[in-house]
């Protein structure tokens, strides 16, 4: 088995390769697919390709040549050549197999800078449905998340054009047309934050169909309440054969009551109250900034949001929302796990274009456990000269410490002078990684929701396994100051919410590459008998 260094960063944008091929300079000869007559059919014949990763051409291409975005999705032609390519038992490539190879010792110095939110991308793509306006959003990270959430969309009748080039973080949505407002268990099983079309869905089309998500490796994470929201606001919800059926003529006005806070459960409600008749008073919301991301953008839209971002939402409907343009806040999850990963190495990282404000509890606990930082209006830069002290820390709903920061956390409590108890409160299965950095030689003991890390313990270079996508963040920020060469497997984890981790990572003195396997040739089929 071959192992071949992949050329290409994670991301989607919808490219025709036959524009592509109109603008590829004559004499150029690519290091895959030789020179440009018959490129075409060469690219059809003889190509190496990721799967279901949207641009792999166009991503070989444009990684070697920028070139601007065109109409026909990718997706497509990257199916299609790579069926030819096993067809035809030649070597295809399968980004589910990437590995990410880390030597550790390395302390990171320089700027790194930080993406646009996952966590506010994808409410924000799903706010669009509630138009028939084209919605243009900006900061768009280029993670696997938004690729699938693109498939969401464009299955339900939307255009969804993701930029490439120099609008590569740009996504222009049109919900002109839904022809079908479903989204299916074949989607929803690789990203539960699916289920954030079901109130949009209702409230535009007065139906929507969505599979439940299911468990997940954190947690049961049912969406009962989410449900039981749209019920308040006059929907009719029937669930069978694993799906969520939603009716209503027009959703009304209502006073709903969280019995617990959760993110997604006030958005997509958010997003339902938007244009139900009369006014929706949401009480004990969760005051994520991303959640007073969407109510920004849906003000944009015309709606009538006051106090997102406190526990309190007063939502007066309107009868229609039109089209709007929003830059997604940065990626404070993102942010975080840089500003971890400087801490860690014991380097000099600015971490650039984030907010923070969205950071306090994070840069709290660093104050405590004798990390110096400095921030200014969109940079944090962590000074990691003195080894960090052990301190407890409790996950809570923002503005307390995110749970979406607990790994990363833990992985700097093993190299903490001393015992820091870890307790997760939002999810009941969220230490995955914690075994994982056991075999890195970490002291880590799990008693239920608590993991209590001695500290400091050197860590050694050892293969491991990425379990969710926090979890595979705090696997990287450990094999950064472990001794030797780790490797990480099922990094299509991180690919989920990281964008270019690696080649980020790299430009501040990581030393990380990734790797993929090419897919074993097919036997050749058995001579036919007789
Ligand atoms: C959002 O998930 C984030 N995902 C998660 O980030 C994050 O971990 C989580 O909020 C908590 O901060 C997105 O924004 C796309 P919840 P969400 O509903 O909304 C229970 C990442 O790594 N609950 O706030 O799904 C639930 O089981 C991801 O980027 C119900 O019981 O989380 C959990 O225990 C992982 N019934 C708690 O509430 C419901 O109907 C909080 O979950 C809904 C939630």
């Amino acid at each position: 088995m071959s192992i071949y260094q992949s050329p290409f960063p994670p991301g989607a944008a919808g490219v025709s390769l036959t524009a592509c091929m109109e603008r590829w300079p004559d004499e150029t000869e690519h290091p895959f697919f030789g020179r440009k007559p018959g490129l075409t059919n060469t690219l059809a014949k003889r190509c190496v390709i990721p799967t279901d990763r949207a641009l792999p051409i166009n991503q070989v291409l444009s990684a070697t040549y920028p070139f601007r975005p065109y109409n026909i999705s990718a997706p497509q032609i990257g199916r299609d050549l790579m069926s030819l390519a096993v067809a035809h038992g030649l070597p295809a490539y399968d980004t589910h197999m990437d590995k990410f190879v880390i030597r550790g010792g390395n302390p990171l110095l320089g700027t790194i800078r930080v993406s646009g939110a996952k966590n506010a991308a994808l409410p924000a793509m799903a706010a669009a449905l509630l138009t028939d306006e084209p919605v243009i959003l900006e900061n768009i990270p280029q993670v696997r998340d938004i690729e699938t959430t693109r498939k969401l969309l464009a299955a339900m009748g939307a255009e969804v054009e993701l930029g490439y080039g120099r609008a590569q973080h740009r996504t222009t949505i049109s919900c002109r047309n839904l022809t079908s407002p479903e989204a299916s268990y074949e989607l929803v099983k690789t990203m539960r934050a699916s289920t954030l079309v079901l109130g949009p869905l209702v409230a535009r089309c007065g139906r929507a169909r969505v599979s439940l998500p299911g468990g997940c490796a954190i947690g049961g994470r049912p969406i009962d309440l989410h449900i039981k929201g749209l019920e308040l606001l006059g929907a009719t919800i029937t669930q069978d054969h694993g799906y969520v059926e939603a009716t209503a003529k027009r959703l009304h006005g209502g006073e709903i009551l969280f019995d617990k806070i959760t993110v997604t459960g006030t958005e997509d409600l958010l997003m339902a109250a938007t244009l139900a008749d009369g006014e929706t008073v949401m009480l004990n919301c969760a005051r994520e900034p991303e959640v007073a991301d969407l109510a920004d953008l849906l003000n944009k839209m015309g709606a009538r949001i006051e106090g997102a971002g406190t526990s309190t939402i007063r939502v007066k409907g309107v009868d229609k929302l039109h089209g709007a343009r929003h830059r997604i806040i940065p990626d404070r999850i993102e942010a975080a796990t840089f500003i971890i990963a400087g801490a860690l190495t014991g380097g000099d990282l600015n971490v650039a274009g984030c907010d923070p404000h969205h950071l306090g509890a994070l840069l709290e606990k660093l104050n405590e456990v004798g990390v110096k930082t400095a921030r200014t209006a969109d940079s944090v830069r962590v000074m990691g000269d003195n080894p960090p002290k052990a301190a407890d820390m409790v996950t809570e709903e923002y503005p307390g410490f995110p749970t979406d920061v607990q790994a990363q956390y833990m992985a700097l409590a093993t190299q903490a002078e001393g015992t820091s108890i870890i307790t997760e409160n939002i999810f009941e299965n969220r230490f995955m990684h914690a075994q994982e950095l056991v075999r890195m030689g970490a002291n880590i003991k799990i008693e239920g929701r608590r993991a209590v890390v001695r500290g400091k313990t050197p860590l050694s270079a050892a293969a491991v396994l990425a379990s969710d996508l926090r979890a595979s963040a705090s696997l990287v920020l450990a094999a950064l100051v472990a001794d030797g060469e780790t490797i990480i497997d099922r990094v299509y984890h991180i690919d989920r919410g990281y964008e270019h981790i690696e080649e980020k990572l790299r430009g501040v003195g990581a030393q990380i590459r990734r790797i993929g396997e090419i897919l074993p040739k097919k036997a050749a089929a058995p001579a036919a008998r007789g």
